[in-house]
């Protein structure tokens, strides 16, 4: 299988990561560093976020997008407007281009659901000339995401059996201190920066947070559904407690780290 990624679908998508993905998308542009009048490709595009960051700031010569998701690479498609990208369906792991193509390649929250992120930085590269960048960001699933945490350390708390789960949420690949940028040192990138990137998750109400994380992307909502009634009553209302504080129900902030890296192909 060529993704880890649970996808529910472009509206799922948008109210549980892409409302956050957009904000990060500006801040990971600025780190990564525009090539101007270059060609840039999105891996693992989703619905657009960094994609039409790319497009708003119209430096560039060409976008083209790419996901495994094919209903995403049709939202992008539908959302684009008179835009010039090309988006398309394929796989990070062989991306369906010609090396040395890009003067850039741009890769946000992507790495840590492709199950070779090793292999998928190595075409990142290929494809990139001589000179060019390649950049990416994962979120610091461990000790980045508090609103997540309050969430699964509930879930592990009152339903040990779910601490597995946790883990695997948790703890995924390329999120370490570190290995992101190790990983890029590896593929033969030049001159590797690496930075930790925090935007703020602000939350409505509850419910808004919620319902999104619940029933937005990945598998979290089969997974409450598969507990008994009381269990999933009593995560509900200690997630509740969590989030209000003992304050009134009302918006919350929450930040949220990722580790972005940046090097040069050196061929
Ligand atoms: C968290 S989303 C990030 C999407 C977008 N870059 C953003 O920041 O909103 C992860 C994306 O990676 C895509 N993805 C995962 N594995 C992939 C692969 N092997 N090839 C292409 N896309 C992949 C998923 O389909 C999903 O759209």
């Amino acid at each position: 299988m060529p993704s880890n990624f649970v996808a529910r679908g472009p509206e799922a998508y948008d109210s549980y990561m892409g409302r956050w993905s957009k904000r990060l998308a500006s801040d990971f542009l600025d780190f990564a560093g525009l090539v101007e009048g270059g060609a840039v490709l999105d891996v693992g595009c989703g619905t657009g976020s960094l994609t039409f960051e790319i497009a708003t700031r119209r430096k560039v010569a060409s976008i083209d997008a790419l996901d495994y998701e094919s209903d995403f690479v049709e939202a992008v498609n539908t959302r684009k407007g008179a835009a010039s990208i090309n988006v398309r369906q394929g796989d990070a792991m062989a991306l369906p281009y010609e090396s040395a193509q890009f003067e850039m390649a741009l890769s946000l929250l992507v790495l840590h659901f492709v199950p070779d992120a090793v292999r998928a930085i190595s075409e990142m590269v290929r494809v990139v000339k001589p000179g060019g960048v390649v950049a990416a960001a994962v979120w610091d699933t461990f000790g980045g995401m508090p609103s997540r945490r309050m969430f699964w350390d509930t879930v592990a708390a009152i339903h040990p059996p779910a601490e597995q789960r946790r883990s695997g949420l948790l703890i995924r690949p390329m999120t370490r201190p570190n290995e992101l940028q190790t990983a890029f040192q590896h593929a033969g990138l030049s001159d590797v920066a690496a930075t930790l990137l925090t935007i703020r998750m602000d939350f409505e109400s509850f419910e808004d947070f919620w319902i999104a994380a619940v029933f937005g992307q990945g598998t979290h909502s089969e997974f409450l559904a598969g507990l008994p009634e009381p269990t999933q009553r009593q995560i509900e209302s200690s997630v509740r407690a969590a989030y209000l504080a003992g304050l009134p129900d009302g918006p919350r902030s929450f930040a949220s780290s990722a580790w972005a890296v940046r090097g040069f192909v050196t061929r």
